[in-house]
C-alpha cells in the first residue's frame, strides 16, 4: 500500500537558538518540588544525547536515497531542518546530563542505548540493503512518543494537566521549546520513511519494539534515579506517579488513541495533535530565541 505524504508537511525548519543559560545548573527537585516528575524528565533527558544522534544519522541516511523530483528535494530540505532542530536538542540536554550526574545520578539509558545500536547496526542497519528504512521506521516511532510528548506538553499550559506548571527556570522554558519543536518536525522521519518505501508491516514491527523498549528504558531509569535521590519509597512520589499515570489528566488516557491511531494503515502523523500549539508558542515566546538557520547545522 503506498501512502501520499500531505504537501503541507514538506516546509522548511526554523533552527533556534534557545537563550537559556544552564551554567548555574538547578535544584535536585527544580519541577515544582515533585520528586517524580522531576526524576521521569530527567529520565527522558539521560536518552537524547544517544537517541538523538541516532535520528540524526538516520535521516540524514534516508536523504542521501532521495531522487531528484521537486517534492524529494522538498523533503531533503526539511531533513536539513530536522537535523539542525535534534543537534540543538542534543547539545542542550547533554549540558542539562552534566549537571544530573553532578547531582549524584546515574545514566545508565544512554549508554544501553548505545550498545544496542551498536549491535544493530552490526547485525543489520549497516549490512542489508535496506538497513537506512529500518533506521527510519524506528526514528518515525521514536519521534511519534516525542511529538506526542510535546504536544500533551503544550495542550495544558498553566491548565490542570499541566507538567511543568510549577518547573524551575531555565528548564521550563528548554522542556517547552523541545515540546513545540518535537510536534513541528513530527512528520519527517515518518515521510523520508514513506518516499523510500518503507512498508507498514515493518513499521509495526518497529513501533512494537519500541513501544515495549521506550516503556521498560523510562520505567528503569525513572526508579533508578528515585532511588539515587532516596525518594523511591516516599508516599508522595507514588502518589505523583500514579497522578500522572492514571489520574483524570493522566498519561496513559492521554496517549491511547494517538499510539492507537499509529497502527492504521494510512496513519499520518499530522493526524494526531494539534499543529498549532507549537506555532503559537514558539511565536509567544519569539524573544527566548533566534533562528540560526537550518542548513548550517546540517
Ligand atoms: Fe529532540
Ligand atoms: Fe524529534
Amino acid at each position: 500500500m503506498t501512502l501520499a505524504i500531505p504537501q503541507s508537511t514538506h516546509h522548511t525548519l526554523t533552527v533556534r537558538r534557545l537563550t537559556v543559560d544552564l551554567s548555574q545548573g538547578f535544584n535536585r527537585h527544580w519541577n515544582g518540588g515533585d520528586a517524580f516528575l522531576t526524576a521521569f524528565c530527567n529520565a527522558l533527558s539521560m536518552s537524547f544525547p544517544v537517541g538523538e544522534q541516532f535520528f540524526i544519522d538516520a535521516v540524514r541516511e534516508g536523504a542521501k536515497h532521495l531522487g531528484d523530483s521537486p517534492e524529494h528535494e522538498a523533503l531533503r530540505q526539511t531533513a536539513r531542518g530536522f537535523i539542525g532542530q535534534e543537534a540543538t536538542h542534543r547539545h542542550l540536554h547533554s549540558l542539562y546530563n552534566a549537571h544530573l550526574e553532578k547531582q549524584g545520578l546515574v545514566n545508565h539509558w544512554g549508554p544501553r542505548a548505545a550498545r544496542r545500536l551498536e549491535t544493530g547496526r552490526r547485525k543489520m542497519f549497516r549490512t542489508s540493503a535496506k538497513g537506512h528504512l529500518h533506521e527510519l521506521a524506528i526514528t518515525a516511532a521514536y519521534e511519534h512518543f516525542t511529538a506526542l510528548f510535546g504536544d500533551l506538553t503544550l495542550e495544558h499550559v498553566d491548565q490542570p494537566g499541566d507538567w511543568f506548571a510549577n518547573a524551575d527556570e531555565p528548564l521550563k522554558t528548554l522542556w517547552r521549546w523541545h515540546a513545540a519543536e518535537e510536534s513541528e518536525h513530527k512528520s519527517v522521519a515518518f515521510d523520508l520513511y514513506v518516499a523510500l518505501g518503507g512498508n507498514h508491516t515493518w513499521r509495526m514491527r518497529w513501533f512494537n519494539y519500541v513501544v515495549v523498549q521506550f516503556t521498560l528504558d523510562t520505567l528503569r531509569q525513572t526508579v533508578n534515579n528515585l532511588w539515587r535521590d532516596r525518594t523511591l519509597h516516599k508516599p508522595s512520589t507514588w502518589a505523583s506517579a500514579a497522578r500522572f499515570l492514571f489520574g483524570q489528566q493522566g498519561l496513559v488516557r492521554r496517549i491511547a488513541q494517538p499510539l492507537k491511531a499509529y497502527r492504521r494503515p494510512d496513519f499520518h502523523p499530522t493526524q494526531v495533535g494539534h499543529s498549532d500549539l507549537a506555532s503559537q508558542w514558539l511565536n509567544n515566546h519569539a524573544h527566548q530565541w533566534r533562528a540560526v538557520g537550518a542548513s548550517a547545522q546540517a
